[in-house]
C-alpha cells in the first residue's frame, strides 16, 4: 500500500526544531507584552465574504490563493456556505472588532496572534501553503490615537526590538507611504496611463498586471523590466498634505527611536487595504530563505472597518512570517541552542525500574528535567541514550538503592561522582 505523505506545501514541525520555534514565539510574547498588546484567537476558516471583501477580489491571494468549499450547513440541507481557510488574520482581527464592539470601550485596541495561515502557493523554501504568522494589529476610534503617526513608529520600533532581542542579523527596514484612499485611485490612474505605450515591451506576468492590478507592477522582480519600472511615476508625488505630514512624522519618529530604514517608493505590497504607511522587513541574501526574504510586513489601513460594515477604525498592523523567521535563525545560527535534560536516570535491570521512575519524579518535581532509561538495556546502551538526551546520568543500581548514595556520570567533563540521594537535585542543578 502506498504510504501516506503530508500534503504538498504543508509540513511536520518536530522536536528538537519545535523548541526555537517555542522559543521564537515566548520572545514574541515577552516583548509585544511590554508594549502593552494582548493575544487574540480567532477561527481558523470564516465566511468566504470576509476575505473578498477585506483583502479584495482582485488580488491574487482572493483571487488564486485561497481554500475554499461550499459547506453545508446541516448534512440534509442544500443550502451551503461558502467557507474559506483564512490566507492572512487581519481581515478576520477586524471582524471581530466589529462583533464584539470592542470600539465601544473608546480605547486603542493593541492585539496579537500566532498562528497558521493558508495559501495555495506553489510551495518552494521558505513558502509554504500552511504557514504561520506571528502578528498584530493596533486599531480603534479616531480618538482614540489609532490613526497617529506615532503608532507607526511604535509598531516599527517594537518589530525592530524583537528581531533584535532574537539575534537575527543584517535586517533592513523598508518604509513606503501608499497615500490615503483618495490619493491611491489618482495614483492608479497615472500608472496605468504611464504603463500604456510601454507595457507591450513587457513581461507577460506584468502586461497582465498593468491591466488587473497595476500597482502589482511596482512589486515585479523581472529582471528585464526594471528599467521601465523606475521610470513609472512614484507614489510619493500623489500624495495629499495630510499624508505627506503623516509619513514625515513617523520618519521623525524612527529617527528619534534610532532605528533605521530606508524609504522604497516602489513598496506597495499586494492587499489592497493599505493605506499610508507600508513596510516590509527583509534579511539578506544567504540568510536561508532563497529568493523569499521578505521576512514580515504589514501597514496602516483606513477604511478596512466600513468595508466589513463596522465603524471608522484606523489602524496599523503587521504579520511576521515565522517559518522565514526560522528559517534566518537556523542559517545565521542564533537563537535558542539546543537544550540538553538535566539527567538520564538508567535502572539496572528492570527490577530496579520502579525505584528508577520514583527518582525521577522526584528530580521532576525538584523542577528537573528528566528522562528514564529501562532496566533492559545494557550498560552500554543506556551510556548511549544518555550521552545524546543528557548531560549527566544517575545510575540506579542495587547498591545505590540500598545505600541511597547514587552514581552520577558527567558527560562533559567525563567523570563520576557519589552523591547521596538528598544532595542530588542540587548536584544535578549545578
Ligand atoms: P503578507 O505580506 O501577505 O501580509 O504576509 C506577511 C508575511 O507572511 C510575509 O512577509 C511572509 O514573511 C509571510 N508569508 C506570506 N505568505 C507566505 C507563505 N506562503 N509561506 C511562508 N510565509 C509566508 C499579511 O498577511 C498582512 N495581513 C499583514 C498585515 C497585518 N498588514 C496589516 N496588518
Amino acid at each position: 500500500m502506498a504510504t501516506l505523505k503530508a500534503v504538498r506545501g504543508t509540513r511536520d514541525l518536530l522536536p528538537p526544531e519545535t523548541a526555537l520555534w517555542n522559543y521564537v514565539e515566548a520572545t514574541a510574547r515577552g516583548v509585544f507584552a511590554r508594549y502593552g498588546f494582548g493575544e487574540i484567537r480567532t477561527p481558523i476558516f470564516e465566511d468566504t465574504a470576509l476575505f473578498a471583501r477585506g483583502v479584495g477580489e482582485e488580488t491574487d491571494i482572493v483571487s488564486k490563493e485561497m481554500y475554499t468549499w461550499q459547506d453545508r450547513t446541516r448534512a440534509d440541507s442544500d443550502s451551503a456556505q461558502s467557507l474559506t481557510l483564512r490566507p492572512e488574520n487581519t481581515a478576520g482581527v477586524v471582524r471581530a472588532y466589529i462583533e464584539h464592539k470592542l470600539a465601544d470601550t473608546g480605547m486603542l485596541q493593541k492585539l496579537f496572534y500566532i498562528g497558521p495561515q493558508f495559501r495555495r502557493e506553489r510551495p518552494q523554501r521558505g513558502r509554504y501553503r500552511q504557514f504561520w504568522q506571528i502578528g498584530a494589529e493596533v486599531l480603534g476610534p479616531a480618538w482614540s490615537g489609532a490613526d497617529s503617526a506615532l503608532r507607526d513608529a511604535e509598531v516599527l520600533e517594537m518589530l525592530s526590538t524583537f528581531l533584535n532581542e532574537l539575534g537575527v542579523k543584517g535586517w533592513k527596514l523598508e518604509v513606503n507611504s501608499v497615500g490615503s484612499s483618495t490619493d491611491r485611485p489618482k495614483y492608479i490612474a497615472a500608472l496605468r496611463e504611464a504603463l500604456a505605450p510601454v507595457k507591450d515591451k513587457m513581461s507577460a506576468d506584468n502586461q497582465r498586471r498593468a491591466e488587473t492590478n497595476p500597482l502589482r507592477v511596482l512589486d515585479s522582480k523581472d529582471a528585464g523590466d526594471q528599467e521601465i519600472i523606475d521610470g513609472l511615476p512614484k507614489i510619493a508625488d500623489f500624495l495629499d498634505d495630510a499624508s505627506k505630514e503623516h509619513f514625515a512624522q513617523v520618519l521623525a519618529a524612527l529617527d528619534a527611536c534610532g532605528v533605521a530604514y530606508t524609504v522604497n517608493p516602489r513598496l506597495v505590497r499586494g492587499l489592497d487595504y493599505y493605506t499610508r504607511t507600508t513596510f516590509e522587513f527583509t534579511v539578506p541574501d544567504g540568510s536561508g530563505l532563497g529568493t523569499q526574504n521578505a521576512l514580515l510586513g504589514g501597514g496602516r489601513y483606513d477604511g478596512l472597518s466600513e468595508l466589513l460594515g463596522g465603524p471608522k477604525a484606523p489602524g496599523i498592523g503587521f504579520a511576521i512570517g515565522e517559518d522565514r523567521l526560522i528559517l534566518t535563525l537556523q542559517a545565521q545560527e542564533a537563537g535558542a541552542k539546543e537544550q540538553k535534560l538535566d539527567a538520564f536516570v538508567a535502572p539496572m535491570g528492570v527490577e530496579r525500574n520502579a525505584a528508577a521512575l520514583a527518582l525521577a519524579q522526584e528530580l521532576r518535581r525538584a523542577g528537573l528535567s528528566v528522562e528514564v532509561g529501562d532496566g533492559s538495556f545494557r550498560l552500554k546502551k543506556s551510556f548511549e541514550a544518555a550521552d545524546k538526551l543528557a548531560r549527566r546520568m544517575v545510575i540506579v543500581g542495587e547498591d545505590e538503592v540500598s545505600s541511597g548514595i547514587l552514581t552520577v556520570k558527567d558527560f562533559s567533563a567525563g567523570d563520576q561522582t557519589k552523591v547521596p540521594r538528598a544532595e542530588l537535585a542540587d548536584f544535578l542543578r549545578a
